[in-house]
């Protein structure tokens, strides 16, 4: 047998056919859906006859006319991908698809589905081909009608993309939409909702004075939840004005909020479709990371329209030239509506945690991949979070003018077209006449570049060097890399901990001033381009501590040659506050691997006392921002530090961890408990960064002191739950109390089901808090849990609560009798046969196993190959699975 077909960038090829219009018709039924497409198709070359081949999956098809005239059984080939028209007649043509489809059947929530008895579409990456026959590429871009019919007491309300032209009722209590998209788009933005609804109706004049209707719609017991997103909704729009010149370009937005979902949310033309996780808010049952959370996506679609929409990929492999530069544009908008520090802080945090690893592993890919056999498997922290990463350097590189001169070119050039990564390398360089040497291997190697970096000062010279080293390590397929362009945000500190001014720097045999316009310079980028290079700092008049990748300025590991004292020293007085917080980190991570050594060589663990000395300095400055403060107290987590070990040792990790939170809460015991206490909330819930930020401190100050498992500090955990008025808070106490395997544990987490069965956004919290537990053993838990009436493996939300929470803790998941593992297995191949992509996410849980022992190697490995060998398995599992263990 054949595998699946893997598909490669080098071999795209322009299309044959082009689609002009497309008229769509819809009826909706109870047991199936007719679906009409009337499309007329362009030969790209002038009096080609190529065969035109469509794409189609788990489609009836009823009847295919061409040019009005129906086709006979032989005048087209099918199989159970394509439908083919061997000879299409020469020039323009009409062709009329009819098929019949079964949305009610459909759990893999991609083309049309149900989603609690309402009808809605999921159709990036190639779910349209489950709607229709169609050329199902990005490149295929035409202007739609879409007509919908549908029985009109079950489905009042029916959407589409573009403006509503005319409705109206029909016969047998049906009744009809018909919408028209002005926008040319591929079939992938194409969207279709039918049910029961009610909108939230807002408006926002745009800076050109047009006022634009705002919908968000949802079932109506939700609509007073819908608030915070539509605050989201309006500050993006304003957002994408005042930074980047771009407006909305239609009357009509609507936003629809579906409890099915497989992803985050969609970014359709005119008619977002957003996971109800990401749109649903109040106060009482929504943390401040889910609020933070909703204004991220809710921009995150929206800043789609312009990127992603107006301008769109030629390729599924040009996937980060919308998706990082919208990933950047999302987190350019949250920095800039709350603190900037602390959102660079926690998208670092995300790359190391998800990216790096994957970067590691076998799974390892660049930021455009070179091919794939599923499309659904690469929407990948690379493509997002790496490919942010790439978009963030041109901006480090060229200011914020040049880089606006960039988007504003980029725009210019492409609005309407399907282009490539190229394409927006090209303008930021042109815009900018920029020299910019190989920054284009950032879409093509993969692998995280390791830099080492040795100083020296010269005394007598006053001059301070930095030796730059660069490694790319080798990933499947790619054993030998290129060095790369690298930017690195530089200052230097002096004795006091001032940063020094910059005057100039030797480089390559020519001195380069720094200074701009005669005034002294800060901070600086060194355009790191070769295996080795060096860089020497002139008129530096005492030796500097220098601040190295300041705000982190490339995706890159760091290894600086810094000593203990340097870093302590960069933790109290850096300029730059990501790299405060960040000496800070690679001060834990050192002594956190010290311990773990430690551990399994059976020593007794001691904790550093300079440690927790620098930890209680930073706790009880009233200078510093408290969502800072929290974040400089966390430690790296489990999965950092297996990261950085030749093998890594889930269990040593863990201990260690535990270990230096139970000493840190015990040393600083008296002021955390003060901050908790001051730091309670005096009135109601606030979403603003002062509020978030007095409640992140205060939070994980509860958290370390109940990890004493003390009488006193149990007690206070638990007055903070009773007390709560705000899901924050009152989850915070929860997970808190929920560490230590106590029946006051069992005690609450009933009381927190009790109080919010009714609200199953609730409900996944409880099951992610209980998946994720270390709480030895808690696989039976979780299996249990599997069959609780809340529980339902067709839903994505409580599959990644529960199973993905799960294979989120070191003790259990790698719980060393394999116990972890082979739930896991099981739970995918149970899985796979209802969603695949969903299926797919879970097994990549597996994709790191050779990290581990040689016990844990086998363990896993042998729930890889059951999971290989199970009959009927989906390309989306195979293409994860055999990587593993190819
Ligand atoms: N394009 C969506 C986004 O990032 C993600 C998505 C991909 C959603 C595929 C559904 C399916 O905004
Ligand atoms: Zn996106």
């Amino acid at each position: 047998m054949d595998g699946p077909k893997e598909i490669f960038l080098k071999d795209y090829k322009l299309p044959d056919y082009y689609f002009d219009t497309v008229d769509l018709k819809f009826s909706l039924g109870e047991e199936k859906t007719y679906v009409s497409s009337k499309i007329s198709v362009i030969p790209r070359v002038e009096g080609s006859s190529a065969p035109l081949v469509l794409n189609g999956q788990d489609l009836n098809l009823v009847s295919v006319k061409v040019n009005e005239k129906e086709l006979k059984d032989g005048d087209y080939l099918l199989d159970s991908r394509h439908l083919t028209l061997p000879s299409p007649p020469s020039g323009v043509f009409t062709l009329e698809i009819v098929t019949e489809i079964y949305p009610q059947k459909n759990t893999s929530l991609e083309g049309l589905y149900k989603s609690s008895g309402n009808f809605c579409t999921q159709c990036e990456a190639e779910g349209f081909r489950k709607i229709t026959y169609y050329q199902d590429r990005p490149d295929i871009m035409a202007r739609y009608t879409c007509r919908i019919e549908a029985d009109k007491a079950l489905y009042p309300v029916l959407l589409s993309n573009g403006n509503l032209i005319e409705q109206g009722d029909l016969e047998d209590g049906r009744h009809y939409a018909l919408w028209e998209d002005p926008f040319k788009k591929p079939c992938y933005l194409f969207a279709l909702v039918a049910g029961k609804l009610e909108s939230r109706d807002d408006s926002f004049i745009t800076r050109a004075g047009r006022k634009v209707s705002l919908r968000i719609w949802t079932p109506s017991q939700d609509l007073p939840k819908t608030g915070h997103a539509m605050h989201s909704l309006k500050a993006a729009m304003k957002w994408d004005e005042d930074v980047f010149g771009l407006e909305y370009d239609l009357d009509l937005f609507n936003i629809v909020a579906v409890p099915d979902f497989n992803m985050g949310a969609m970014e359709n033309k005119s008619l977002n479709i957003f996971n109800s996780k990401l749109v649903l808010a109040s106060p009482e049952t929504a943390t401040d990371a889910d609020y933070a959370a909703i204004l991220g996506v809710i921009g995150h679609e929206y800043f789609h329209n312009w990127t992603g929409n107006r301008v769109t990929c030629r390729d599924w492999f040009q996937l980060s030239l919308k998706e990082g530069l919208t990933v950047f544009r999302d987190q350019e908008f949250s920095s800039d509506m709350g603190s900037r520090t602390v959102k660079r802080i926690s998208d670092v945090s995300k790359l190391r945690i998800y990216q790096y690893p994957q970067d590691a592993g076998p799974m390892a890919h660049p930021v455009r991949p070179h091919s794939y056999i599923k499309m659904d498997n690469f929407y990948t922290v690379t493509v997002y979070e790496k490919g942010a990463e790439v978009v963030r350097m041109y901006k480090t590189l060229l200011g914020s003018q040049g880089f606006r001169k960039g988007m504003d070119l980029y725009f210019q050039r492409h609005d309407g077209q399907a282009v490539t990564c190229e394409d927006f390398f090209a303008a930021m360089r042109d815009a900018n006449d920029a020299e910019f040497s190989n920054f284009l291997l950032w879409y093509s190697q993969a692998g995280t570049p390791t830099v080492k970096v040795t100083s020296s000062y010269n005394a007598e010279a006053h001059t301070f060097s930095l030796k730059f080293c660069q490694e790319v390590p080798p990933t499947p397929g790619q054993p030998v890399k290129e060095p790369m362009f690298i930017p690195v945000s530089v200052g230097l500190l002096d004795s006091t901990g001032k940063d020094m001014p910059l005057s100039s720097v030797h480089h390559d045999g020519t001195l380069q001033s720094i200074a701009k316009d005669g005034q002294p310079v800060y901070s600086t980028v060194l355009r790191v381009t070769k295996k080795e290079e060096e860089f020497v700092f002139a008129d530096v008049h005492e030796r500097p501590i220098p601040s190295l990748l300041r705000g982190f300025s490339a995706p890159i590991r760091l290894e600086s040659d810094l000593a203990e004292s340097d870093l302590f020293f960069l933790l109290a007085h850096d300029s730059d506050e990501f790299n405060r917080w960040e000496a800070g980190q690679v001060l834990a991570r050192k002594l956190m691997l010290t311990l773990v050594a430690d551990f399994q060589q059976k020593k007794p663990l001691v904790l550093d006392p300079k440690f927790v000395h620098g930890l209680g300095s930073i706790l009880r400055d009233p200078s510093l921002d408290k969502e800072f403060i929290a974040k400089a107290i966390t430690l790296p987590g489990e999965g950092e530090i297996m990261d950085m070990m030749d093998v890594a040792d889930p269990d040593a990790a863990h201990a260690v961890r535990v270990f230096i939170r139970k000493q840190i809460a015990q040393e600083l015991k008296g002021d955390l408990i003060s901050t908790v206490e001051n730091n309670r909330s005096s009135d109601g819930y606030v979403f603003n960064h002062d509020n978030m930020a007095r409640r992140a401190l205060k939070n994980i100050a509860l958290a370390y002191l109940a990890a004493l498992d003390d009488p006193e500090c149990t007690a206070l955990a638990m007055h903070e739950y009773q007390t709560a008025t705000n899901m924050t808070e009152q989850f915070a106490a929860l997970a808190a109390i929920a560490q230590n395997p106590t029946k006051t544990r069992e005690e609450v987490l009933a009381d927190f089901y009790s109080k919010w069965q009714h609200d199953f956004l609730v409900v996944n919290k409880w099951f992610a808090l209980q998946a994720m537990s270390n709480i030895p053993g808690n696989v039976e838990n979780v299996r249990n849990l599997l069959n609780h009436p809340a529980f339902d493996l067709r839903n994505p939300n409580k599959v990644y609560s529960l199973i993905g929470g799960f294979c989120g803790s070191p003790v259990n998941f790698h719980a060393k009798d394999g116990s972890g593992y082979k739930f896991l297995g099981e739970v995918v191949v149970q899985l796979d046969k209802i969603n695949p992509q969903v299926a797919s996410r879970m097994v990549s849980a597996f994709s790191r196993w050779r990290r581990y022992d040689g016990t844990r190697q086998n363990l896993a490995k042998a729930q890889l190959e059951m999971i290989m060998s199970t009959n009927g398995l989906s390309e989306n599992v195979f293409e994860i699975a055999s990587k593993s263990l190819g």
